[in-house]
């Protein structure tokens, strides 16, 4: 299976936007951004090595969440598969 990503401008109505580290400071910012609208899921993969379950509660019944190691290929892998 290929990671490469689409190119830019190539969203389709009912894609996953993957976010990686999703729990931690900076990812949680970047699903506060996805959220407010659009054609797409928002799907979170974090280890939550450092990241907080708390950083996403205020939004579960609005992602995805797999939870998972983002240095394990067939992690990261998997994550993209179900997304599609
Ligand atoms: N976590 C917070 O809520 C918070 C709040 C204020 C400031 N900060 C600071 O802001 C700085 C930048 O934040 P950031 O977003 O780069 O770091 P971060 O640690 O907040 O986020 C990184 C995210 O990636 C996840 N992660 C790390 N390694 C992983 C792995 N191998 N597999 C899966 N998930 C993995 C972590 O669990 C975490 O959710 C940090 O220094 C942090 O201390 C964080």
């Amino acid at each position: 299976m290929s990671l490469t990503p689409r190119p830019a401008g190539g969203r389709k109505a009912g894609d996953v936007v993957l976010i990686g580290g999703g729990a931690g400071f900076i990812g949680s910012h970047v699903i506060d951004g996805l959220l407010p609208g659009g054609d797409y899921r928002v799907r979170v993969l974090d280890g939550f090595v450092t990241g907080l379950r708390d950083n996403l509660a205020y939004c579960l019944d609005q992602i995805d969440r797999a939870e998972g190691d983002l240095c394990q290929l067939k992690t990261v892998d998997s994550a993209f598969a179900e997304s599609r």
